[in-house]
């Protein structure tokens, strides 16, 4: 989602950005970079972004207000979350499927103005967002007891909860607000103890959970420093909280598909676009042991 016509906004907010192609040019196989000869400096470094497919460069542009130029150059640069959106979708929702990742050229890492230039990328083929989930499937593959799910959404893992449910070695309740997904939830895992509600409104005096799970809706809590406390206070002793989620993302689209996108029906819904660094940080203060962290960066896709 993205929104090119006002500045940087409080409250919820875009999760991604669009860079949309200008134009092209070429590269022909065995002939040096066509920045060495014609310069760097036309190019931002996070704003513009340079895609090589054979002998040619796409060169698109981000225009976005949604996010700081250091924002666009971490995204871009450090962390190197961008993808091209392969989709037909006002919003991608199945990452795998609809995105291929872009990483930088080897030509670039070895080029004498790689820290100056605004860099060229290549699309990735590799599954990333599969391989960077299977770490999660198998920590909740280890869960027993009692379990508490908060913004359960659409029934992602239920191929890794329902024999544990069914095997008796899990008991476990989902939490979501949205009356949609509730309701698709209980028609598709009849197991399951859904309660339809926001989390800041559970009552969890004397609530007692052996793992809370806080996948992906970490950065759609408008204070998660009363969210957590609150669950974390639900927890057994040598109970675990998973909190994974997803950090910004830049997409490439072409005109079409970004003007589709921006005028679609999607809405903001994140607060925030943490990643795990601000997130360990900001629950330092709580009696908690950190067992595991994972961290984006630009081999990996966007989930920590
Ligand atoms: C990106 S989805 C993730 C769904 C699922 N946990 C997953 O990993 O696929 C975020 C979910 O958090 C839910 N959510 C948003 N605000 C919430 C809140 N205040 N309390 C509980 N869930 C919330 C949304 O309705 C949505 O289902
Ligand atoms: S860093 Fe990459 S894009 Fe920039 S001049 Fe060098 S080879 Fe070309």
């Amino acid at each position: 989602m993205d929104r090119t016509n006002c500045g940087p906004v409080a409250g919820v907010r875009s999760n991604s950005f669009n860079y949309v192609e200008e134009r092209t040019m070429a590269w022909p196989t065995g002939a040096p970079c066509p920045l060495l000869a014609d310069g760097t400096t036309p190019y931002d470094r996070g704003r513009s972004l340079l895609i090589r497919n054979g002998e040619a460069i796409r060169v698109c542009r981000t225009a976005t207000r949604d996010f700081s130029d250091v924002e666009i150059e971490t995204t871009k640069r450090r962390l190197e979350q961008i993808y091209v959106d392969v989709s037909d979708k006002h919003a991608p929702d199945d990452f795998a499927t609809d995105l291929r990742k872009l990483a930088v050229l080897p030509e670039c890492t070895t080029c004498g103005v790689y820290e100056s230039c605004t860099r060229c990328y290549q699309m990735v083929q590799d599954d990333i967002f599969t391989r960077d989930d299977a770490p999660l499937l198998a920590l909740l593959a280890e869960v027993r007891g009692d379990v508490l799910d908060v913004g359960c959404g659409d029934a992602r893992y239920g191929d890794v909860l329902a024999p544990l449910v069914t095997a008796g070695l899990v008991r476990y309740r989902g939490v979501e607000p949205n009356a949609e997904a509730a309701a698709r939830l209980r028609g598709r895992w009849p197991w399951a103890s859904i309660t339809e509600a926001p989390v800041e409104t559970l009552d969890l005096d004397g609530a007692s959970y052996d793992h809370v799970l806080v996948l992906r809706s970490y950065n759609h809590f408008r204070d998660p420093l009363r969210v957590i406390p609150a669950l974390v206070g639900a927890l057994r002793p040598g109970g675990t909280l998973l909190v994974a989620d997803n950090v910004a993302f830049g997409l490439v689209r072409d005109e079409r598909q970004a003007e589709r996108a921006e005028a679609g029906p999607a809405r903001f819904e994140h607060y925030r676009n943490d990643a795990a660094e601000q997130v360990v940080d900001a629950l330092a203060f709580l009696p908690l042991d950190l067992v595991r962290r994972a961290e984006v960066a630009p081999a990996t896709s966007n989930q920590w």
